[in-house]
């Protein structure tokens, strides 16, 4: 099933016409897809039957709290890097037990909340961590379960700023360490070493480095357990891409089955950390043409969404499909679609063959993962509102920031 497609001319998301979600929640507005959201959680968790695992979420791709929710009905586990994030999760109806915490730059005041609250494993990223780690869990007279995320040293072959899995990356042990920090972490008194993980990268095209990362992994499961150490879970953390263009990523279906098929016959437990395969795809950023401008070298259309909204592009130079709502029937022209910010950054999409007029509604696809979360509010402009669908009916999962709470934390100076 295609979340957003047209029908009898015009864009709809699931049931529902994108132009009536702009006419009742105006734009700049997220919407989202229920269906696809759960298809795509249910690939995994499909693919995954039969043997003990989890598939945890990575709420860093979209932390709304209706898409939580969506996914913990579902009985999803999460991959949190933040208290905000393990907060947003319990918010959202997760269960502690399957969350896991990642992120190499965990504070005290993190640990104790996730041990707590009892999370499935801590994804610990150096010898440090691991030593703080000790000492919190010994504090609070709990045991803390660990895995070490290991850097396995694999080319992802992806935009190198979304890359993590080389030498030089900030990401994880060197997996040439990994066998010493393991024997310390088995020595400490308060953890409980019961996984490895490894995340290589985001939007990964094909299989191979996943399956590399996995051999080197097994290599060093197989070495721990000569010295005592066992292994119950693997993590392999998320990065399984998208179709943003023509790209033809591998099916989670497939990825899973090489997996499984490489672990057989071992007592390992699997673990995913999925994020934009499951979001992206299920999303657009709904969007109004302000202005159209032509100059003598170009055709620009101004539309009232912009980088603060929706950064992939200026950061990433991510090429996002951009469609108009209701296609008409004109002469095209090559436009650059920009945003209202004082940046020549500012773009949304370049180039893009479309006929439009003032007032048009466009959607950018494929803007689930990584979209709304890494908006801000440069320029003073307030964050877009989210939507989410289901069927017929459009839930409002977050209303559009008002101008008033921009600036609600902020004083003068004192007379
Ligand atoms: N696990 C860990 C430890 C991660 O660092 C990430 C993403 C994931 C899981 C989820 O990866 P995914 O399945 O979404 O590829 N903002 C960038 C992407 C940054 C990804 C960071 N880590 C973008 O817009 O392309």
């Amino acid at each position: 099933m295609q979340p957003f497609e047209y029908r009898d001319g015009a864009l709809f998301a699931e049931g529902v016409a994108l132009s009536a979600i702009a006419e009742r929640f105006d734009t700049p507005t997220y919407v989202y897809s229920r269906a696809h959201i759960e298809a795509q959680y249910r690939a995994y968790a499909d693919a995954l039957t039969g043997m003990p695992h989890l598939v945890c979420f990575a709420v860093k791709a979209n932390s709304n709290l209706g898409v939580l929710n969506v996914l913990a009905r579902l009985g999803a586990g999460f991959d949190i890097v933040s208290r905000g994030e393990l907060e947003r999760v319990l918010a959202a109806g997760g269960e502690p037990g399957k969350i896991v915490f990642s992120g190499v730059g965990k504070s005290r005041d993190d640990m104790r909340r996730a041990l707590q609250v009892g999370v499935h494993c801590f994804n610990v990223e150096s010898v440090d961590e691991l030593e703080r780690l000790q000492q919190v869990a010994a504090e609070l007279g709990v045991k803390a379960p660990v895995s070490l995320r290991v850097n396995p040293d694999v080319d992802a072959g992806t935009h190198p700023y979304i890359s993590t899995g080389l030498k030089e990356n900030k990401f994880g042990i060197d997996i040439e360490q990994a066998e010493a920090v393991y024997a310390r972490a088995a020595e400490l008194s308060h953890l409980h070493v019961i996984g490895v993980d490894c995340h290589i990268g985001s939007q990964l095209t094909t299989l191979a480095p996943f399956l590399d990362a996995l051999e080197r992994l097994l290599v060093l499961v197989d070495r721990l357990a000569e010295r005592g150490i066992h292994i119950k879970h693997l993590d392999l953390g998320g990065g399984l891409g998208v179709q943003y263009r023509d790209e033809q990523p591998p099916l989670a279906g497939d990825y899973i089955a090489k997996v499984r098929e490489r672990i057989a016959g071992r007592d390992l437990a699997l673990v995913f950390e999925p994020g934009r395969s499951i979001v992206a795809n299920a999303g657009v950023l709904l969007t109004r043409v302000e202005y159209l401008k032509h100059t003598e070298h170009k055709d620009f259309a101004i539309v009232d969404a912009a980088m603060n909204d929706l950064i992939r592009p200026a950061l990433y130079q991510a090429w996002m499909d951009i469609v108009p709502v209701q296609p008409r029937d004109a002469t095209t022209r090559p436009y650059d679609i920009v945003g209202p910010i004082c940046e020549t950054g500012d773009f949304l999409g370049k180039d893009r063959e479309l006929a439009l007029a003032e007032g048009d509604l466009l959607a950018v696809r494929s803007a689930g993962a990584y979209g709304f979360v890494m908006s801000s509010n440069y320029n003073t402009r307030g964050r877009a509102a989210e939507v989410l669908v289901d069927g017929e009916q459009v839930y409002e999962v977050r209303r559009r920031e008002t101008l008033a709470e921009l600036y609600a934390g902020e004083s003068l100076l004192p007379d």
